[in-house]
This record gives C-alpha cells, sequence and structure tokens, in this order.
C-alpha cells in the first residue's frame, strides 16, 4: 500500500501509518504546489492531507484508481471536493472532537485579547513606549452580562458557549434553520464556528456588519471565506463595528493589508488547533481513518456531502 502524506505530521501517526503500507512525505515542510502534489500522489492507496492542500478531481486522477481515502487533518473539508471523490468510489474522512476545546480556548482567548486590549498593550511595551498608570489608561471592556452571539452551534461553538456562560455572559445562537440578522443586532460579541460552504462563504459580508452594532466585535476561528475580509476592513475603518479578533483569512496565509494596521484588530495564524496534545490527536485519528479503510473496514470519521 502506497501512503502520501503531503506535509509533516507527529511521529506517533506515522508508526501507525507505516505499520499499514510504504509512506512517503515530503523533506521538506512546506505545502505542495498543486503540480508537485499532483506527483507526489501517483499510485497512492491513500492520502493524508492538509487543509492547505487543493484535493479535487485531477488529484484523483493523479492517484490513478488505486486510490481509495483520503483523510484531512482537519475537521472542516472544505478542501477536498467530496462529491467528485465520493464519484469515484474514494472516501474522505476528517478529525472531529479533538480539537474542539483547543479551537474553542483559542477563540475566547482572541476575545480576551481583544477587549481587554492584551496584545495592544504586548505591543505598546515592545515599542517602548512611554506609559504610567493612570484611571483611564488603556481601558477595555467587561464581558460579564454581555452577549455572545455564536454562529454555527456544532461542537465548537458550544464549547465556546460553555467558556463565555463561565465568564457570565449570556448566549444566543444562529444555525443553519434561524436566520443570522437578529443575532447580528443583539449580540456585543459575534464568534464564527460554522463550516465553509458555498452558502456561508462570505456570510459576513458589508450588510451583515452593518446590522451589527457600533460596539460590537467580531471573532473569526472557522475559515476566512466566512468573512469577506475587505468588508470588514471598511466596517471597521468606518467604526461600524468596535473591532476583531481573527485566527483565519481569506486567502491564507495573505492577511488583508488594512487589517494589520489596525489597533483593534487581533490577528493570529490559524492557531486554533495549535496545541501539541491536539495535532498529536488529529494525526492520530486521520491514521486510524486510513488503516481502517485500507484494512477494509468502515473508518471512523466518514464524511459525506
Ligand atoms: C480544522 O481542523 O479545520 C482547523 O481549522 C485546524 O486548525
Amino acid at each position: 500500500m502506497r501512503i502520501v502524506v503531503t506535509r509533516r505530521i507527529p511521529e506517533a501517526a506515522l508508526v501507525e501509518l507505516r505499520a499499514a503500507g510504504k509512506v512517503w512525505m515530503p523533506e521538506e515542510d512546506r505545502a505542495l504546489e498543486p503540480g508537485e502534489l499532483r506527483k507526489a500522489v501517483a499510485g497512492a492507496d491513500a492520502i493524508v492531507s492538509m487543509l492547505h492542500d487543493r484535493i479535487d478531481a485531477s488529484v484523483a486522477e493523479a492517484a490513478g484508481p488505486g486510490l481509495r481515502v483520503v483523510a484531512n487533518v482537519a475537521v472542516g473539508y472544505d478542501n477536498i471536493d467530496v462529491p467528485a471523490l465520493t464519484g469515484r468510489g474514494v472516501l474522505v474522512t476528517n478529525t472531529p472532537g479533538v480539537l474542539t476545546d483547543a479551537t474553542a480556548d483559542l477563540a475566547f482567548g482572541l476575545l480576551l485579547a481583544l477587549t481587554r486590549r492584551i496584545a495592544e498593550g504586548d505591543r505598546l511595551l515592545r515599542a517602548r513606549q512611554p506609559w504610567s498608570f493612570h484611571l483611564g489608561f488603556m481601558l477595555g471592556t467587561g464581558l460579564q452580562a454581555k452577549t455572545l452571539g455564536i454562529v454555527g452551534p456544532g461542537q465548537i461553538g458550544q464549547a465556546m458557549a460553555k467558556r463565555a456562560e463561565a465568564f457570565g455572559m449570556h448566549v444566543v445562537y444562529s444555525g443553519r434553520s434561524d436566520p443570522k440578522e437578529e443575532l447580528l443586532r443583539q449580540a456585543d460579541v459575534v464568534s464564527l464556528h460554522c463550516p465553509l460552504t458555498a452558502e456561508t462563504r462570505h456570510l459576513i459580508d458589508a450588510a451583515a456588519l452593518k446590522l451589527m452594532k457600533p460596539s460590537a466585535i467580531l471573532i473569526n476561528t472557522t475559515r476566512g471565506p466566512v468573512v469577506d475580509e475587505s468588508a470588514l476592513a471598511d466596517a471597521l475603518l468606518a467604526r461600524e463595528i468596535a473591532g476583531a479578533a481573527l485566527d483565519v483569512f481569506e486567502r491564507e496565509p495573505a492577511v488583508e493589508p488594512r487589517l494589520l494596521d489596525l489597533d483593534n484588530v487581533v490577528l493570529t495564524p490559524h492557531l486554533g488547533s495549535a496545541t501539541v496534545e491536539t495535532r498529536t490527536q488529529m494525526a492520530l485519528l486521520a491514521a486510524e481513518n486510513i488503516t481502517a479503510v485500507l484494512a477494509g473496514k468502515e473508518p471512523p470519521n466518514p464524511v459525506h456531502r
């Protein structure tokens, strides 16, 4: 069995994969270019993919008729053309559950970093700016009794809600069946946790941002294209909303340049699941999905669309 791993993964998962077949992994730890990816997968029975790999019909064709499974090391799988793969009899799997807490922790950390101006204060000191304590210095806003609007009430959205409730926040939700407009009007904090699909692309656009309170902030830890990043920069510059904290970007790894200059914006480089424990569990789960399929068994986390 030939198992292609598109980018370095923790050793524990490689051990599992090596027991199931011959593993190929690039020497260099960087995203493969589309042409390199197609070349690498030739003859693969299984592919372990990353969220930056575009896996579509051309990749399946390059792999050839032996391809049986693509295991994405992520809960999101918007990088995979699932119908194109399943139509060819290739199973697609993801890694739900294991990154719920890590991602909610990061989302809540971003919320605190923004509302308590933690990143801004850190920048001030590093810039060696003079400062002194006074009662009006760098005031933020408290979270107690504020309303958190969760867009996408799945596992991560619920974990975020749990954290917010522990901080005394009131939580409202919007999902597929309930419209987001009321939530946007009501919420002091809007936190996005829906997957990226054709329906959620630019869910937060100029019109949606206009519905938010001028004192409200936006947190995005799901996928960049859920937000129209240019419309967000416009809204922040026009003070239509008070701030934003983003872990994901519309054209990752690029960031809308206007956001980089704003003090009321906190930015992190897609760190939602980035803990040693979580990334290890994600890779192990991907390996478990691969070994199950190669052994002719049902994988634990098939995705269907
Ligand atoms: C995921 O699993 O989809 C996350 O974005 C990875 O951090």
